[in-house]
């Protein structure tokens, strides 16, 4: 990392994702450590510039007072302390930070260089991968989400066909994704991508079950048994890449980045199967993650999707999930999400969607009468995804998609727009 950097220590504050977002818009680098980092993991740590001690209101980590080790006050480097204020400790300020203090103590007392950037990240990580890795190869299941797909890319680019992707198609993305993923990774940035389509083998297995639980277990089981064995038909793999990004490691209040790390491991594969990980994004907030998507040339639309379920269009398609109704859910889905986009709504509405029940109502069509599914459009807000509101959408625009919903989607004859928040409802139907 040639890039100065603020080390940030977690006394107890449930603001340590805010402030080191603050200074990291302020273009210095910045990462979050526990509060009993030693001497030596410290000086680990390249160009460090400064560091801040964050300990909110009482300086307590899980019910018990902390500080830090009392070597690192006579380190030298530059100290600021948030929350309470420290006798040992220089520059102390009592309440939350003001912007101008944070920058004064970043560019005066520290002297950080303002330039933590995207360029400057990917040409660190391809550095930084090429190291880790050597002449070897590296595997990453790649679903064509934000974080796999912009891990996909720095990895092409720091080690080309060293880099295994395997795109596991299981019949529930939605219209024209698989294909993106194969015209942007194998065709345009020439990627080793193996595509498997194992649409059968899950709907297979899915028939006939109902319980939402149910099919989001047995999708994710089935998803790693199929990812498994085209890992195991590979020769020669040593590392497995991962999308994980810093909100799944710190995520907020006390939980210091060591512990919340031991949690995390390679979900679900035999031991046998366990390969040394690389991780580029580790470090990187979700609308860091899209900056260096742009940055590598990944288009508009992989970028900034919105948030796509893992069980996909299998937890849309409400019960026992069969051919037809999961073509009305993939078909009526392309049609909301190209009329969102005409209306601009797609830079707006964080999570829009359609669902089809496993009920029938009456209808007329062509002046006789149909028994057929309806379609229900749903389209939220929220910051966390742990409550929601619902879009006001145009009447014009509602009345254009439901227009050509029921002229084009097969099967549909009613088209309804889901006015509940979360809670009570969730965003999702199941
Ligand atoms: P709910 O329905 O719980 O959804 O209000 C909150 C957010 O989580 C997404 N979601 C999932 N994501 N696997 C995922 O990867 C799942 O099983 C799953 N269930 C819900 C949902 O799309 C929304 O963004």
């Amino acid at each position: 990392m040639k890039q100065d950097m603020i080390v940030i220590l977690d006394l107890g504050s449930t603001e340590n994702t805010v402030i080191a977002r603050e200074i990291r818009d302020m273009g210095v680098y910045s990462e979050i450590h526990p509060h009993d980092i030693t001497v030596e993991e410290l000086k680990a740590l390249d160009n460090v510039k400064g560091i801040i001690l964050n300990g909110g209101e009482n300086r307590m980590v899980d019910g018990e007072a902390v500080d830090v080790c009392p070597e690192l006050y006579s380190l030298g480097y530059p100290m600021m302390a948030i929350g309470h204020p420290t006798a040992k400790c220089e520059e102390c300020y009592d309440e939350t930070v003001g912007e101008d203090v944070l920058r004064k103590f970043l560019f005066e007392t520290c002297k950080a260089e303002s330039n933590w950037n995207m360029k400057n990240f990917v040409e660190d990580q391809v550095e930084l991968i090429r190291k880790q890795v050597g002449d070897r190869k590296v595997l990453l299941a790649l679903s064509g989400g934000v974080d796999s797909s912009v891990v996909a890319a720095l990895l092409i680019k720091a080690i080309g066909k060293q880099l295994v992707c395997v795109h596991v198609n299981h019949g529930l993305m939605r219209k024209g994704e698989s294909e993106s993923v194969v015209e942007v990774f194998k065709n345009q940035m020439d990627a080793n991508l193996v595509y498997v389509d194992a649409s059968e083998r899950f709907l297979g297995k899915l028939e006939g079950v109902e319980d939402p639980e149910q099919k989001r277990k047995i999708i994710g089981a089935e998803f790693i048994r199929v990812f498994e064995e085209e890992a195991r038909k590979l020769e020669g793999i040593d590392f497995l890449a991962q999308g994980t990004i810093y909100p799944d490691i710190v995520e907020s209040g006390t939980k210091t980045a060591k512990v919340v790390k031991s949690h995390h491991n390679v979900g679900g594969l035999p031991e046998d199967l366990q390969f040394d990980l690389v991780e580029p994004l580790y470090y990187l907030f979700k609308d860091e993650v899209r900056a260096c998507g742009v940055e590598l040339g990944l288009p508009h639309g992989m970028v900034y999707r919105q948030p796509f379920p893992g069980p996909g269009l299998g937890v849309r398609c409400l019960g026992a999930i069969t051919r037809e109704r999961l073509e009305a859910v993939r078909e009526s889905d392309a049609i909301l999400r190209e009329e969102f986009e005409k209306a601009g709504l797609d830079k707006k509405v964080w999570q829009y969607f359609t669902v089809v029940p496993d009920f029938k109502s009456v209808g007329v069509k062509d002046n006789a009468r149909c028994f057929e599914y309806p379609v229900i459009l749903r389209a939220v807000n929220t910051i966390d995804a742990m409550s929601a509101s619902i879009e006001h959408i145009d009447w014009a625009v509602l009345d254009k998609i439901t227009d050509r919903i029921l002229k084009e989607v097969k099967n549909v004859n009613r088209v309804c727009y889901d006015m509940s928040p979360k809670p009570c409802a969730t965003i999702e139907w199941e």
